[in-house]
């Protein structure tokens, strides 16, 4: 029988919880302006993920208005996180959901952008996130492992892109097939960097997860 995404995506998401009633409503705000945020399948499974790890330090690489940080620090208790955003409208948002959390505190953002702060950085973080420009996780890889602790764990998100990553080249769209080798080549290199186990799981729009020995 094939497999019905869609209907495995519901079925899954009826499993994943749904967080806080704040959680809910930055979701919904998040839906109504367009900003694009984990699902929620993802959502449970980074709850999961931070009650199994229970990581001390995060670093996320796309903050948007906070909601998958929000997400994390609510399973990670007493985790530090520190988290990257560019785009000038959503700083403010995030900063607000951040507070209205609870969180402050517990936060650092780091305004502008992720590969200047990559650079910069020098911190060693028991998670990685890493929810930006899909384009240029390949780019960022050689400091995003630097930054990873030994035992730490990175997590990619949206490395399937609704499928289009694992099709050929060919039966992608022109404007996409940029996207489409990065995005390749990024799962190329997790698979083949030494010290570095990795694998892809088909939660949301497909995850990758690494860990460094
Ligand atoms: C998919 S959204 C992040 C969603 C967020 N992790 C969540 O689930 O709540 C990606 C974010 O990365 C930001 N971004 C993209 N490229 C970036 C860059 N080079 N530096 C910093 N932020 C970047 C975008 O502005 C956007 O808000």
């Amino acid at each position: 029988m094939e497999l019905d995404k869609d209907r495995l995506d519901t079925f899954i998401r009826l499993f994943s919880g749904s967080g806080s009633e704040l959680i809910r409503s930055i979701r919904e705000k998040a839906m109504a302006d367009n900003v694009p945020v984990i699902r929620d399948e993802m959502a449970g499974f980074m709850r999961f993920m931070m009650r199994t790890l229970r990581p001390q330090s995060i670093l996320e690489i796309g903050t948007a208005v906070g909601y998958s940080g929000i997400v994390m620090l609510e399973s990670a208790p007493g985790a530090k996180l520190t988290t990257i955003e560019n785009y000038d409208k959503r700083i403010p948002q995030a900063k607000a959901n951040f507070e209205a959390a609870g969180y402050s505190e517990r936060v650092e953002l780091l305004e502008g952008d992720a590969g200047e702060w990559l650079k910069k950085l020098s911190g060693e973080y028991d998670v990685i996130f890493l929810d930006a420009a899909k384009g240029q996780y390949i780019n960022w890889l050689p400091d995003i492992l630097r930054l990873l602790k030994s035992g730490g764990v990175l997590i990619t998100d949206n490395v399937l892109q609704d499928g289009d990553t694992l099709q050929s080249r060919y039966a992608i769209r022109h404007r996409d097939r940029t996207i489409h080798a990065r995005m390749r080549e990024f799962l190329k290199s997790l698979y083949e960097t030494p010290g570095l186990i990795s694998c892809v799981i088909n939660v949301g729009d497909g995850a990758a997860l690494s860990v460094k020995e």
